[in-house]
């Protein structure tokens, strides 16, 4: 089996159907099955994923920010994170693809999350067509992928700045989207939204387990390297309140929690 060759259609795929599909597919065979990781290639960014040609992809300023009042600012909602979990299949098959040499171990580790994160798609998709909608149907940005193609050179980074970053920043968000779709009385995204967040946690310690060996293998200080690679890139996407026990079970230290408050607060 060629890990990278899967990992690289799922990452090509244009339709939803299709992506979904490769994705499931190639995660039960990389969780079972035997593959080598040796090769010389060094590939190249991948500008961007294959992609259905909804939703537009607008700069986030662009995007409107709807009440959840209306039936319409809740599939908003639901489109939102729709989109984001999207992103996240090609996120963790580009990992696969992207940083060779690696142990096996990692490949498993991301393919799982690519498994989950088609299962969290396919939740919200069901749910966005119970309130008469599609995904697509709502204009959506780019970020998750452009920090993808910035970090697209180094696992370390990749490790420190997508899953620790970005993901993380779902455990933080989604307590404050559980309490106001509870306002509104939106039970059935609250299920999912919950699942969700219990299964991102894994993610993001996956992101803490493979960062430290790269961190280990680099012989470079993890905390002092996370820090000045916030510090770097992502000190706009570090927005209090955290949420410090999440973070903590997804491998967040005593150090890095109090420098994510010190960066935020300056
Ligand atoms: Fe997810
Ligand atoms: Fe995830």
């Amino acid at each position: 089996m060629d890990v990278f060759a899967l990992a690289e259609a799922c990452i090509a795929a244009t339709s939803v159907e299709d992506k979904l599909a490769r994705s499931s597919e190639a995660a039960a065979l990389v969780a079972i099955g035997d593959f080598a990781t040796e090769t010389s290639i060094e590939p190249e960014p991948i500008a961007q994923p294959g992609r259905p040609p909804r939703p537009r992809l607008v700069p986030p300023r662009e995007l409107p920010q709807r009440g959840l009042g209306s039936a319409e600012g809740r599939a908003a909602l639901v489109h939102a994170v729709a989109h984001i979990e999207f992103n996240a299949i090609d996120l963790a098959w580009d990992a696969v693809y992207r940083f060779r040499e690696m142990p096996r171990e990692y490949y498993r580790d991301w393919a799982k999350v690519a498994a989950d994160e088609t299962r969290h798609f396919r939740m919200l998709a069901e749910r966005l067509a119970e309130m008469g909608h599609a995904y697509g149907d709502f204009d959506a940005h780019n970020g998750l992928w452009e920090m993808a193609v910035k970090t697209s050179r180094s696992c370390l980074e990749r490790m420190a700045l997508v899953p620790r970053v970005l993901e993380a920043r779902g455990l933080d968000v989604t307590p404050g989207m559980i309490a106001r779709l509870r306002d509104v009385g939106d039970a059935n995204t609250i299920e999912i939204l919950k699942v969700i967040l219990g299964e991102e946690i894994a993610h993001v310690a996956a992101g803490s387990r493979w960062f430290a060996w790269c961190c280990a293998h680099d012989g470079v200080d993890a905390d002092a390297t996370f820090a000045r690679l916030i510090c770097e890139h992502a000190s706009g996407a570090l927005k209090p309140p955290f949420n410090e026990a999440a973070r903590r079970a997804a491998g967040f230290s005593a150090d890095e929690l109090e420098c994510l408050m010190a960066q935020s607060a300056a």
